[in-house]
């Protein structure tokens, strides 16, 4: 038998670069990543784990407002080239689990001797297994298929109580890892983690201190030797809060995607509403963003439309949530780091509770971390009050809407000019 190193000294944490969606050129301090779920959308809660905000971050709100603008009708309107040129230069995906074809999950459950568990895995395990893979599913448009596989099928025993692990008071890195290494110490040599993308680590329901969900992108070494990348440890918040959603938002950080919501201060939907749930779980347009779809390669290259020149332009796009081939997305960077970005939200399939449809403005900045606002919604209709202060409130009838134009202050003009078939017609006017 061989005895496996598990602890990953705090040395060593540093040197994970697991920002996603950073410059990849070094010129920010490197950071670890642990995200943290909120208890709910109104109250905050501080990241527990070092966090440092990148020098420099830019705050991208958009200043003018300008409902009324009515663009110059123009006469040399073309269909621009979908273009990959568009495709941020930082979007390296290195480290992150694989968000097409099959995305191997293994599960280990635990329990503890002041928290026994009292329900079978198989409940869990059943709590778990639907909801979140067809979730993915339906927002890949079948590109990713999200297994998961119960690495026992047994509870396996903490050794230390459930107490022990300062978990619902503040998890430091050190103590999340002596968490995750507790519990793959106790699985043991003889269970093979190979081929495994993620380890979740689910806790029995009931234990009341493991209570937020945290992913991490430390590499942890199982028992049997194999390297795991990107960690999970689920909370209660799974049972009692967000749902099987849960699932999707953390595995959507393996996968390289940022906390939308604000990790100091604030409220949760403060910057994209109810739209994407990497911002609010519970939101009432849950979908990921097109601009997390593209990264994730769920949209094509080819289905971006990029506006890199100045001039007027026109485009046609599809809702997110209809699969197909139709352009998904116009993106106009202002440069390798800052985008401004259209897409269009319906409310069809999981977005069938969104209130406001129509072509969907944002802005994101790939320097700026999550929990510090990287995706900001533009919206077209401020102080309007929204709709379901619980599921996104102000912004979330943010899109902008037939024959509305939208000045977002940055140098480009939006304007909805036609709903066709489901489909919108947007006029962009990029003036620099
Ligand atoms: C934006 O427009 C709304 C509606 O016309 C108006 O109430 C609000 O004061 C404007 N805000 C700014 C910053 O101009
Ligand atoms: C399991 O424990 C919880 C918390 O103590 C309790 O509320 C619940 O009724 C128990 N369930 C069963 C089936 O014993
Ligand atoms: C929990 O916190 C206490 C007090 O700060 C500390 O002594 C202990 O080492 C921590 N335990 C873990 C597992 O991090
Ligand atoms: C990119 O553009 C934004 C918005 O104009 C600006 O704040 C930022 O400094 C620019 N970044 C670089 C690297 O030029
Ligand atoms: C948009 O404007 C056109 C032309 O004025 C009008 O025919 C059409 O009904 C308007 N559509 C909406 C949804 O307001």
């Amino acid at each position: 038998m061989r005895s496996a190193v598990y602890f990953l000294a705090p040395a060593l944490f540093a040197a994970v670069n697991a920002l996603p969606f950073a410059n990849g050129a070094g010129c920010y301090q490197p950071v670890v990543t642990t995200y943290v779920t909120k208890s709910d959308s109104s109250t905050t809660q501080a990241p527990t784990t070092t966090y440092l905000p990148p020098p420099g971050t830019t705050s991208l709100i958009p200043t003018k407002n300008s409902t009324s603008t009515s663009l110059p009708h123009s006469s040399s309107t073309i269909l621009p080239t979908p273009s990959a040129s568009c495709r941020p230069p930082s979007w390296t995906r290195d480290g992150d689990a694989p968000s097409t074809g099959t995305l191997r999950a293994g599960i280990v459950f635990v329990d503890f001797a002041d928290s026994p568990a009292n329900t079978t895995v198989k409940e869990l395990y059943d709590f778990i297994a639907m909801a979140p893979a067809e979730l993915y599913k339906e927002m890949s448009y079948g590109k990713l298929n999200l297994e998961l596989v119960p690495m026992l099928d047994h509870f396996t025993r903490m050794p230390g109580m459930s107490t022990s692990y300062n978990y619902s008071r503040g998890l430091s890195n050190e103590a999340h890892v002596h968490y995750i290494n507790d519990a793959l110490t106790t699985v043991g040599p003889s269970v093979s983690f190979k081929g495994i993308d993620v380890l979740y680590v689910i806790p029995a329901k009931y234990a009341d201190e493991i209570s937020t969900s945290t992913a991490t992108k430390i590499d942890i070494t199982a028992a049997d030797g194999t390297i795991i990348g990107n960690t999970i440890t689920y909370g209660q918040d799974l049972y009692n809060v967000w749902g099987t959603k849960t699932v999707n938002h953390e595995t959507g950080h393996a996968m390289g995607l940022p906390d939308l919501y604000p990790y100091v201060g604030g409220t949760t939907p403060q910057w994209v509403g109810g739209f994407d749930l990497m911002g609010l779980i519970g939101g009432i347009s849950p979908d990921y963003l097109a601009w997390h779809k593209w990264y994730l390669g769920w949209i094509e290259d080819n289905q971006v439309e990029c506006v890199a020149d100045a001039g007027k332009t026109t485009h046609r796009i599809s809702p997110i949530e209809v699969a197909g081939t139709n352009s998904k997305l116009v993106a106009v960077p202002l440069n390798s780091t800052v985008y401004v970005l259209a897409e269009v939200r319906s409310n069809q399939g999981i977005n069938k509770g969104a209130c406001g449809v129509g072509v969907l403005l944002y802005t994101a900045d790939t320097t700026v971390y999550g929990g510090s606002g990287p995706i900001r919604v533009i919206d077209s209709t401020p102080s309007s009050g929204g709709c379901d202060i619980n599921k996104g409130g102000e912004l979330n009838d943010a899109p902008l809407a037939v024959n509305k134009s939208w000045d977002t202050g940055l140098g480009v003009v939006f304007k909805v000019t036609a709903e066709e078939s489901g489909d919108y017609i947007l006029e962009v006017d990029r003036r620099m």
